[in-house]
C-alpha cells in the first residue's frame, strides 16, 4: 500500500487542511503583489513531486513553499502560471486530473472543476494539456520569471517553449527576451508575515513550547534520547501539527556539540545537559526551538557557567532586534557576548576586536545567530540588500535567535589560541527562540519555554 485515500475535502469546502488559516483572498492578494511586481511578463511555477522513500514506498507530500504560498494548492504534479499581461486569464492552473483508479492508490485529488472554484484561477487544464496550452501564457510575456534547478527535468520544459517562443520571434514580433530568478521578486513578498501566517506560526510555536515543556518533565537519567523525541513529537501530533518541522535534535552530554545531530539513541546521564532542537509545522509553518537543560536539575559549574553565557549572548542579541536594525546586529550583539565571556574565562586570548574580525571564536561558536522563519524553516529571502549592506529589520520579519557555544570533546584550538582544559569539554549549549519584528521591538512567540536557571534547575 502506498498513501491511504484522504477523506473528499471539498464535503466541507476547506481546500485542504493545510492552509486553515489563510482564506483564498489572502492567496489572490499575493498574486496581485507578485503580478505587481512582474508587469508584462509571466511566472511560472511547478509542484513539488511525489517524492519515493525507497522502492516503492512514497514520503508523505509537502507542496513546494513558492508554489503553496501563490495557490494554496496540495497536490503534485501541478504547474502554476501568473500572467498579468493576458487578455482573460492572470492565474491558471495545471492540475492531475480526476481519476479514481490512481486516486486509490495515490490519495484524492481535486480535479480540474473543483480546482477552479476552490483556488481562484481564471483558467483550470489538465497537466496532461500543459504542451499545448502552455505557450498561449508565455508567447506575449516580456519575460518569463521562473526558478529552476528545483525540478531538472520542468526545467527543460519551460527552456524548450521559451525557445520555441524565440524561433517563432521573427514571425510574430514578440517572444519573452528574458528567464529571471523570481526568487527576486517573491521572496521579499514571502519575508513579511501577514497575520493570518502569523496565526499559523503562533500556532506552531505554542505547539512546539508544549512539547519541549513536556520533554523537560519527563527527562530523567536512564531514559533514552529518542524516548524523549517520542514524547515531543507526539505532542506535535496529538496537538494538529503535521508533524516534526525538521529532524528533532535530542542530544545529551557530549552529543550536543553536533549541530545536526538526529541518531538520537544515547541514553541519559545524571549530569548530562540534554539539548533539544525541535520545532513542529502547522499549516505548513514551523517553529524552531532550542533548549537546553541539565537531565539531573544541577549544572555542574562549567556547565552553568557556559549556559549563563549562551543565556547572555541570546539576551543582547533579542535586544537588538527590532525594526531599522541591520539584520546582523543580533549576530554582532551575540558574538560581541560570546567572545568577551571566552576571553573573560581564558578560553579565547589575545585581541577581542581581532578575534571577533578574524573570527577566531568559531572553533566554539560556528554558526550565524539566526534565520528567517516562515514557510520554510530556514525561510525564503536574502539577508543583504547589496554587498555591503545587511536588511534592516522590519515590523512582520520572523527570525530565530540562537547562539550557542559547543565544546567538543576533542575541540582543536586555531593556532594561537589555548588548548580547552579538560573540564569544559563534552559541553554543549544552545538556547533557540522565535522572535517577531514588532513596530515596538520585538515579541518572543517561544518565551512560554524556560530558560532562566532558576526555571531549570527547579523544574527538574
Ligand atoms: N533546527 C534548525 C535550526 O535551528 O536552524
Ligand atoms: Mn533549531
Ligand atoms: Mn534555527
Amino acid at each position: 500500500m502506498q498513501r491511504s485515500v484522504a477523506a473528499d475535502p471539498t464535503a466541507t469546502s476547506e481546500p485542504s487542511n493545510c492552509d486553515m488559516s489563510i482564506d483564498t483572498a489572502e492567496y489572490a492578494q499575493r498574486r496581485d503583489r507578485l503580478m505587481a511586481a512582474i508587469g508584462n511578463s509571466s511566472a511560472i511555477f511547478r509542484s513539488a513531486p511525489l517524492a519515493t522513500a525507497h522502492n516503492d514506498v512514497e514520503h508523505p507530500f509537502r507542496q513546494e513553499s513558492d508554489f503553496f504560498y501563490l495557490t494554496g494548492f496540495n497536490e503534485p504534479d501541478a504547474v502554476a502560471v501568473l500572467a498579468p499581461h493576458h487578455e482573460e486569464h492572470r492565474f491558471i492552473l495545471f492540475v492531475q486530473p480526476k481519476d479514481p483508479e490512481r486516486e486509490t492508490w495515490t490519495g484524492y485529488r481535486v480535479g480540474v472543476e473543483q480546482a477552479q472554484a476552490l483556488y481562484g484561477a481564471d483558467a483550470v487544464y489538465s497537466i496532461h494539456e500543459l504542451d499545448t496550452k502552455l505557450p498561449e501564457y508565455l508567447k506575449k510575456a516580456e519575460r518569463l520569471y521562473y526558478r529552476f534547478s528545483l525540478d531538472r527535468a520542468f526545467d527543460n520544459t519551460v527552456l524548450r517553449h521559451w525557445q520555441k517562443l524565440l524561433r517563432l520571434y521573427p514571425k510574430n514580433g514578440y517572444a519573452p527576451r528574458a528567464l529571471e530568478d523570481v526568487r527576486f521578486v517573491l521572496h521579499p513578498l514571502r519575508q513579511l508575515k501577514s497575520e493570518a501566517e502569523l496565526t499559523a506560526i503562533r500556532r506552531a510555536t505554542a505547539i512546539a513550547t508544549a512539547a519541549h515543556n513536556r520533554a523537560r518533565e519527563v527527562a530523567r537519567p536512564g531514559l533514552y534520547e529518542y524516548q524523549i523525541q517520542a514524547e515531543i513529537e507526539y505532542v506535535f501530533r496529538m496537538s494538529g501539527a503535521s508533524g516534526p518541522a525538521y529532524p528533532s535534535i535530542v542530544a545529551s552530554g557530549p552529543n550536543a556539540c553536533i549541530l545536526h545531530y538526529v541518531e538520537n539513541n544515547r541514553q541519559l546521564q545524571a549530569g548530562d545537559l540534554l539539548l533539544i532542537d525541535a520545532g513542529c509545522a502547522f499549516g505548513y509553518y514551523n517553529s524552531d526551538i532550542t533548549r537546553t537543560f541539565p537531565v539531573g536539575g544541577q549544572f555542574n559549574r562549567e556547565q552553568q557557567i557556559i549556559y549563563e553565557l549562551v543565556l547572555e549572548a541570546q539576551q543582547q542579541a533579542i535586544a537588538a532586534v527590532k525594526p531599522g536594525e541591520p539584520y546582523n546586529a543580533f549576530h554582532d550583539a551575540a558574538v560581541a557576548t560570546i567572545v568577551d565571556g571566552l576571553l573573560d574565562l581564558k578560553l579565547l586570548t589575545g585581541d577581542r576586536d581581532e578575534i571577533i574580525k578574524e573570527e577566531k571564536y568559531k572553533h566554539f561558536f560556528m554558526h550565524r545567530t539566526g534565520h528567517w522563519l516562515g514557510l520554510d524553516v530556514h525561510d525564503a529571502g536574502g539577508y543583504k540588500q547589496n554587498e555591503e549592506d545587511w536588511l534592516p529589520l522590519q515590523p512582520g520579519h520572523v527570525v530565530t535567535v540562537e547562539p550557542g557555544i559547543y565544546i567538543a570533546p576533542d575541540i582543536r584550538a586555531p593556532e594561537g589560541q589555548p588548548e580547552v582544559p579538560a573540564e569544559w569539554r563534552g559541553i554543549g549549549v544552545r538556547i533557540e527562540d522565535d522572535v517577531l519584528v514588532t513596530a515596538q521591538g520585538c515579541e518572543v512567540l517561544t518565551e512560554g519555554v524556560p530558560k532562566a536557571i532558576a526555571a531549570l534547575a527547579a523544574a527538574a
